[in-house]
């Protein structure tokens, strides 16, 4: 099993598009890469509703004594989400420790086979979660997602300084649910770019095929976004 990138998809602030942009992105990378997704949102996981594959479950087999998990396989992307593991109907109410551990075994008992891209869908806030992506997955580097609210950008800059300390490297921002709306507490790209003081990967506009998760017509501006990933 060999993983060339992983990249942790994610921002403090909850609600920003994180979940799409990362089922996007595989789709797109998936035309020309082996792509697998963890969606690491413990309390929140989204990918399986998203690829339409709430009742499935991945195979699970026994190696060395240990139950493994063979990915979801939703449209040739590997998938496997703490969603297949919870109760949908219930909301997880975890300590730190018993989420880190949920996360760190999602991640090591996934046979993903070879992958050129492993993107993680990672929760909201700058929690357990993090620290466990960080130190256990080890990704690559993190793409941060914001809208141009001032909010957002405020939370966002939290997730850098967390990235910072957790010495994973930033690959940039996506600047998501993008409009040309102006006002006290809407932020222009050069300044979000100012204040998060990381590379501008590229926006994604607020539209419905996108909210509605439309596949079939992939945004354009996803194509400068993949670019600047895979030549990164
Ligand atoms: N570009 C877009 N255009 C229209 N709607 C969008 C767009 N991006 C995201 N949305 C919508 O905004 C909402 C939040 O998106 P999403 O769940 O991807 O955010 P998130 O950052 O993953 O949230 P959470 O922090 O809860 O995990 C969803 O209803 C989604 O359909
Ligand atoms: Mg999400």
């Amino acid at each position: 099993m060999s993983i060339k990138k992983t990249i942790a998809i994610a921002s403090a602030k909850g609600g920003v598009g994180k979940s799409s942009i990362t089922s996007f992105l595989a789709k797109k990378l998936s035309r020309d890469f082996s792509v697998g997704i963890l969606d690491a949102d413990i309390y929140g996981p989204n990918q399986h509703i998203i690829f339409d594959v709430t009742s499935a479950k991945p195979q699970i087999i026994e190696e060395e004594h240990k139950k493994k998990f063979i990915p979801l396989n939703v449209d040739g992307i590997g998938l496997n989400s703490m969603g297949f593991i919870l109760d949908n109907k219930k909301a997880a109410i975890w300590r730190g420790p018993m989420l880190s551990g949920a996360i760190k075994q999602l991640s090591e008992l996934t046979k993903w086979g070879d992958l050129d891209y492993l993107l993680i869908d990672m929760p909201p806030g700058t929690g357990d979660a993090y620290l466990t992506v960080a130190s256990e997955i080890k990704p690559d580097g993190a793409i941060l997602v914001t809208t141009n609210c001032k909010l957002a950008v405020s939370d966002t800059l939290k997730s850098v300084e967390v990235f910072n300390k957790l010495n994973l490297p930033c690959m940039g921002f996506i600047l998501s649910m993008a409009d040309d709306s102006q006002g006290k507490f809407i932020l222009s790209t050069d300044e979000v770019q100012k204040i998060l003081g990381t590379k501008f990967l590229g926006s994604i506009p607020f539209c419905n095929e996108i909210k509605n998760f439309n596949f079939d017509s992939i945004d354009d501006s996803f194509f400068g976004i993949v670019d600047n990933i895979t030549n990164a």
